[in-house]
C-alpha cells in the first residue's frame, strides 16, 4: 500500500524538484537522509562496492543485508530497494521475493527495471499492494555489452515511450529513467502523469538521481552524467599516506590516544 510519503512524491510532478541518491550502508545513509527525497538501494552496488562486472551477478541476500543497513540510516527519506536479477521471473516469484523484501528490510518500495515485458509482474506486484518504481531506458540489467544511451532509433524511442505509458498505467508511483536522449527524456515526462527521475536524462525530469560513489568522487567511473562534488579518492589517498606516515615516524599513537 502507498504510505503518505509516496503519496506526496507524486504530488510533486511538475513541481520542485525530488531529490535522489544511492545508499549501500547506514553511514552514509545517516547524511543523505537529511537531504534527500529518496534514497535507493540499487543494485548498482554489485558493481560499484562488489567489483562485478555487471549487476547481474547480485542476489536477492546481497540487496536484503545492504537495504536493512540503510534503513538503520533513514529517519525522513522513502527507501526504495532495487529487486536484482532474476528476482522477478514471473508474478509468484515476483511477489514471493518482493514480501521478502519488505518484511526484513521494511523499506516503502521497490524498483524493477523494464517495461511492456515484465508489465504483467508490475501489474500483479501493484495488486498486491506492493509500491514500485520502474526504471526505463538503459537497463543494466538486460545490458550484454557496454552501456550506451538510449534513444538514438525512432524504434527504441517508441518503445521506450510506451514502457514508460505502461508502467504509469499499471500504477507504479515514480519512472527512472536512465541515459536517454534529451528529447525523449521530456517527452516522457510531459506525457505520463508520475513523477520521472533521471540518471543521464536531462533536466526535463521531475527529479534526478546519481549514484552516491559518482558523486563523491569515490568511483572510477566517468561518464558525462555525471558531476563529481567532491574527490573522495584524493581526500582518502591524502589521509591514508598520513596515517602511514605518522605509523612509520611514531606519531601514532599520540599521548591523547592511549589509555
Ligand atoms: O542500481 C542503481 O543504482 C540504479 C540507479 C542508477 C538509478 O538503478
Amino acid at each position: 500500500m502507498e504510505n503518505k510519503k509516496i503519496r506526496e512524491i507524486i504530488k510533486r510532478k511538475n513541481k520542485n524538484p525530488i531529490v535522489c541518491l544511492t545508499s549501500y550502508s547506514k553511514t552514509i545513509t545517516e547524511i543523505l537522509d537529511k537531504y534527500c527525497d529518496i534514497v535507493l538501494v540499487g543494485d548498482s552496488l554489485g558493481m560499484v562496492l562488489y567489483g562485478m562486472k555487471s549487476t547481474r551477478e547480485v542476489t536477492l541476500d546481497m540487496m536484503i543485508n545492504h537495504a536493512k543497513s540503510v534503513k538503520k540510516g533513514i529517519s525522513k527519506s522513502i527507501l526504495v530497494v532495487d529487486m536484482p536479477y532474476q528476482s522477478y521471473k514471473n508474478k509468484k516469484e515476483a511477489y514471493k521475493n518482493a514480501k521478502k523484501i519488505i518484511k526484513t528490510t521494511k523499506c516503502d518500495a521497490l524498483k524493477l527495471e523494464g517495461g511492456k515485458k515484465i508489465i504483467n509482474v508490475v501489474k500483479y506486484l501493484i495488486k498486491k499492494k506492493i509500491p514500485v518504481m520502474g526504471h526505463v531506458g538503459l537497463l543494466p540489467q538486460s545490458e550484454k555489452g557496454k552501456f550506451k544511451f538510449k534513444g538514438r532509433s525512432s524504434f527504441e524511442r517508441k518503445r521506450i515511450i510506451e514502457d514508460a505509458r505502461l508502467l504509469s498505467n499499471a500504477g507504479v508511483f515514480a519512472i527512472v529513467i536512465e541515459c536517454v536522449e534529451e528529447s525523449l527524456a521530456e517527452i516522457i515526462s510531459k506525457s505520463i502523469p508520475i513523477p520521472t527521475i533521471g540518471i543521464g536524462a536531462s533536466k526535463h525530469c521531475d527529479g534526478q538521481i546519481l549514484v552516491t560513489d559518482d558523486l563523491l568522487g569515490l568511483s572510477n567511473f566517468t561518464p558525462k552524467f555525471i558531476r563529481k562534488y567532491s574527490n573522495m579518492r584524493s581526500i582518502i589517498n591524502k589521509s591514508v599516506l598520513r596515517f602511514r606516515q605518522d605509523v612509520i615516524n611514531k606519531n601514532f599513537p599520540s599521548r591523547k590516544n592511549i589509555y
